[in-house]
């Protein structure tokens, strides 16, 4: 059983959501484990759904570059552990998510970057079909593989929320999802903003 801290603000935790906390595997630091720590609500309906999709994208998926990959559950003192891939920059600095590195304020000197990074998150998504609840970029890390380099990797929110899963199957239903969910992440005020840097431009 693995012992992790329920202090947050310890320095073995990656990161917390509303309902995850997401530690440092203590064996492995090239792992993560999630646990729930605040149950109210739906968390353990989502993470079921999630790793219901994990499984269904294990039947095809072969391009794992820009979602986490998942490897089971462990035992720990906050309960059950989800063991998921953690992801580091080149330099070893924990990745940050998209809302963590761009900030409304100061898009003015690296819109260019953010604007690369959606293009990039979106090709994936629609290639490889991939579908999430929602789009949000506190739920998309930007793993700086080189200096230069910067590939978006979902960590959060993957799955279907319908009860039969249709748009899994069909991939026409799965892109047409995806048009609205590009949409309303286009509409997200630092969205927004990236594309009037990019419009002033032309
Ligand atoms: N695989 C990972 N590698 C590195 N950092 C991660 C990883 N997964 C999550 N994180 C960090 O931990 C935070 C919380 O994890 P996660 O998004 O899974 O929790 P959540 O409670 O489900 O979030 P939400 O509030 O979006 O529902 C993320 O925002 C991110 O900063
Ligand atoms: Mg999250």
């Amino acid at each position: 059983m693995f012992q992790l801290s329920t202090d947050h603000s310890d320095k073995s935790v990656i990161g917390v959501g509303a309902h995850r906390a997401c530690y440092i595997h203590p064996e492995d630091p090239a792992k993560c484990i999630k646990v729930i720590y605040n149950s109210s609500g739906t968390a353990l309906k989502e993470i079921k759904r999630e790793l219901s999709y994990y499984r269904f994208l294990n039947s095809y998926l072969t391009d794992w570059s820009g979602i986490t990959r998942y490897y089971g559950t462990v035992e720990t003192n906050l309960g059950t552990g989800y063991v998921y891939d953690r992801i580091v920059d080149f330099d070893g600095k924990p990745s940050q998510t998209i809302s963590e590195r761009y900030k409304i304020e100061e898009l003015k000197d690296n819109w260019k970057e953010l604007d690369e990074i959606i293009s990039k998150l979106k090709k994936y998504m629609w290639d490889n079909r991939i579908i999430t609840t929602a789009l949000r970029p506190h739920n998309v890390l930007c793993h700086r593989v080189s200096e230069t380099e910067i590939i978006p990797v979902i960590c959060d929110s993957m799955g279907v929320t319908t009860r039969i899963p249709v748009a899994q199957y069909c991939p026409w239903l799965c892109h047409r999802k995806q048009k609205k969910l590009f949409a309303r992440f286009d509409g997200l005020p630092l969205i927004q903003k990236v594309y009037q840097y990019k419009n002033q431009q032309e």
